[in-house]
């Protein structure tokens, strides 16, 4: 997707409308990047209405800095709920959590004389953060259709769940935030926006940097180093000659180390790394002053 203005103002517009008829907001967020991989507009489009946040693929994540991340949640009155969407582990809780933050209004409605009816939700979030895998593991449907649609579409369908619950069977699509370049690194590295932003030799080398800094010792064991080069790049060459990524002439095959740690690190392959933690924002707003 390309997130130009109109395209922008489209998917806000109908996410708004949709608003209108649901109950309760589910909002993934990435587990290894719970800040960048946040709507920057969320909270004042949805507007006071009950919200539940997933951090979702928290097998690929950080156990000790997930627990960060939920401790900064519930400081602010809000249950972050980590969840590996294709282990099925964490998923029930979503629909528990949907059932708490409504309670009020529905047991109001019903006060008021209306009849009971079911809580419906919505998911939200940016690209690739696990929206459709997440509808099809709460309906128990192999597939829905993925692919390029056009934010929220019109034809709106209801999926009736366990427990008096119904769902929007399309997830709304988010923009992630632009303007920071680690937030756009950092979405890049996990895939929720397309190499081509950065071409790829770069992209590996800053990851390669990011994980010399918070995660040196699985970059050591992934690659077999006995100690890291002392820049980004003298690591990458390091891995490029352990992996045998030579050209004729004996050069280094740099495209094929990128994709390399590139994959393996999406794959979960380095470690369970976390990118950021609660205590970066506090440290940027200190920076900014
Ligand atoms: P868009 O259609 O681009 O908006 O993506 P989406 O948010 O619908 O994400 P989708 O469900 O297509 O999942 C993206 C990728 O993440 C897929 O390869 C999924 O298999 C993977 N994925 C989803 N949930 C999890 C999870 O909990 N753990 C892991 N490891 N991978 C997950």
């Amino acid at each position: 997707i390309n997130w130009y203005p109109g395209h922008m103002k489209k998917t806000k517009d109908l996410l708004k409308n949709n608003l209108k008829l649901i109950d309760v907001v589910v909002e993934l967020l990435d587990s290894r990047i719970p800040f960048s991989s946040k709507n920057p507009d969320i909270d004042k489009i949805i507007q006071g209405k009950p919200k539940v946040v997933v951090l979702n693929k928290s097998d690929m994540a950080d156990s000790e800095k997930l627990k960060m991340w939920q401790d900064y949640y519930a400081a602010q009155g809000i249950k972050a709920i980590p969840v590996n969407t294709i282990g099925g582990k964490g998923v029930d809780k979503i629909v528990e959590e949907c059932k708490n933050v409504t309670r009020e209004k529905m047991e109001a409605l019903i006060k008021k004389g209306r009849k009971e009816r079911p809580i419906r939700i919505m998911i939200v979030g940016v690209p690739n953060v696990g929206k459709s895998t997440l509808i099809n593991k709460l309906t128990g449907r192999k597939s829905t259709q993925t692919g390029d649609r056009p934010g929220v579409t019109k034809g709106k369908q209801w999926v009736r769940l366990k427990g008096n619950l119904e769902l929007l069977d399309t997830p709304g699509i988010l923009w992630p935030k632009f303007e920071d370049e680690q937030v756009a690194l950092n979405l890049a590295f996990t895939r929720a926006i397309k190499d081509e932003v950065l071409d790829i030799e770069t992209l590996a080398l800053r990851l390669i940097e990011k994980l010399m800094i918070i995660a040196p010792n699985n970059l050591k064991e992934r690659y077999r180093l006995n100690k890291l080069g002392d820049t980004p790049l003298e690591t990458m060459d390091m891995i490029g000659e352990k992996r045998g990524c030579i050209m004729a002439g004996r050069e280094l095959d740099y495209t094929r180390i990128a994709n390399i740690v590139l994959n393996e690190f999406r794959e979960g392959k380095i470690g369970k790394i976390t990118l950021e933690v609660p205590q970066d924002l506090v440290n940027d707003k200190i920076e900014e002053e």
